[in-house]
């Protein structure tokens, strides 16, 4: 089991963990390196758009990478609304949930007025296989 946290503050701290995550699935040979990379980097760009700051903790065994993004920002108003295509209060291009919800093969969205939750799963596969 691995497990790292990465609090979000800004964009440096953005990229460091895009750069620190990288070598880590490529060290494990990890398919779907791209599409974990997508998922964690619209979390982070999601945290720092909307709650100002906020976490990336991630969780992998050797069947499963779990991503978890923590803030206590606003909240989302109707996570329906915010998991389709082109939905965004940020005039931008409203794609990353729905990304991140297509990428992935569980998501889960804890929300209210005091932060939000967002969990997703991936079963991973590895390169030779
Ligand atoms: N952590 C969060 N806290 C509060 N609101 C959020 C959070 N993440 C997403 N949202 C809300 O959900 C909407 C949809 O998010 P999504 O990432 O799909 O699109 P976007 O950030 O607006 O655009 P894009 O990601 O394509 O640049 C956002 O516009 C925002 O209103
Ligand atoms: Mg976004």
């Amino acid at each position: 089991m691995i497990n790292e946290i990465f609090n979000i503050y800004n964009k440096v701290d953005h990229q460091f963990m895009i750069i620190k995550v990288t070598k880590l699935l490529r060290n494990l040979k990890i398919k779907d390196q791209d599409n974990i990379i997508i998922i964690i980097s619209e979390l982070s760009t999601n945290i720092l758009k909307y709650a100002n700051k906020g976490k990336i903790k991630l969780e992998l065994s050797n069947k499963l990478i779990k991503i978890i993004s923590l803030d206590d920002g606003d909240g989302i108003e109707n996570i329906e609304l915010a998991l389709k295509d082109g939905f965004t209060t940020s005039k931008s291009l409203g794609m990353g949930l729905p990304a991140i919800k297509r990428l992935s093969n569980r998501m889960e969205i804890k929300t209210s007025k005091k932060g939000t939750k967002i969990i997703v799963e991936l079963n991973l596969r590895y390169l030779s296989d």
